[in-house]
């Protein structure tokens, strides 16, 4: 085996064993009944927050190499992004069946009746052909210019989450904020090389 390798298994450990921290800890709090006096709302919020983190991270692993040369962080973004989708099916999951009680009917009418809600889930339907289209396989089935193409989706989802992070917040949007911020940083960078690619 060599350095290269090794230093890419360190790498790819190190985000595998920090992304499961979080669900490790919603676990453990649960099991202890530490997850407050509102748990559902709780692993909800905490989901939905560590869903967005990953989706920027995987969005910002380009202008990391480009800028920094931090080209071991390339090797890493399939499962930065599938650890998005991962918390982002454990949030919907939580609010099927901790908040809605499971029933189809009341999750129909919600979606319908709180915008919030609609753009959660058209931002979710969006991570579903990203996260099936992940494998190398599927980037040779699809070819490298179509691959990329279909992967831009994963701006809408982020745009998608942000909006529907500040539609829930009802007074301090600091958070909101600063994933806005980031986000708009990370889109300026694309931007910008588009514009100069001409
Ligand atoms: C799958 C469809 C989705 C549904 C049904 C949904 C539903 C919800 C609900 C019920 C809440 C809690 C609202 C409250 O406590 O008042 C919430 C919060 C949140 N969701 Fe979603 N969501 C969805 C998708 C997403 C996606 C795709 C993302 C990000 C990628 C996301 C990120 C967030 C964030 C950041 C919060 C706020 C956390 C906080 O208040 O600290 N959600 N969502």
């Amino acid at each position: 085996m060599n350095t290269l390798s090794a230093d890419s298994q360190f790498h790819r450990q190190l985000i595998l064993v920090n992304g499961l921290l979080p669900a490790a800890l919603l676990v453990f709090d649960g099991w202890r009944g530490s997850l407050g006096a509102n748990p559902v709302e709780f692993v909800t919020r905490t989901t939905g927050v560590v869903a967005l983190f990953f989706l920027l991270l995987a969005l910002a692993v380009t202008p990391l190499r480009q800028l920094y040369g931090w080209t071991w962080l390339l090797k890493q973004r399939r499962l930065l992004g599938l650890y998005a989708f991962f918390y982002a099916l454990a949030h919907l999951w939580t609010y099927i069946l901790g908040d809605r009680g499971g029933q189809l009917s009341t999750i129909a009418a919600d979606i319908a009746r709180r915008p919030f809600i609609t753009l959660g889930m058209l931002s979710f339907a969006c991570m579903v052909p990203l996260a099936l289209t992940s494998s190398q396989a599927m980037i040779k089935q699809l070819g490298p210019k179509r691959w990329r193409q279909l992967h831009r989706l994963t701006y809408v989802v982020a745009i998608g989450g942000v909006i529907h992070y500040a539609m829930i917040v009802k007074s301090d949007l600091t958070y909101p904020a600063l994933f806005a911020m980031v986000l708009t940083l990370l889109l300026g960078y694309r931007l910008r090389q588009v514009w100069q690619r001409g």
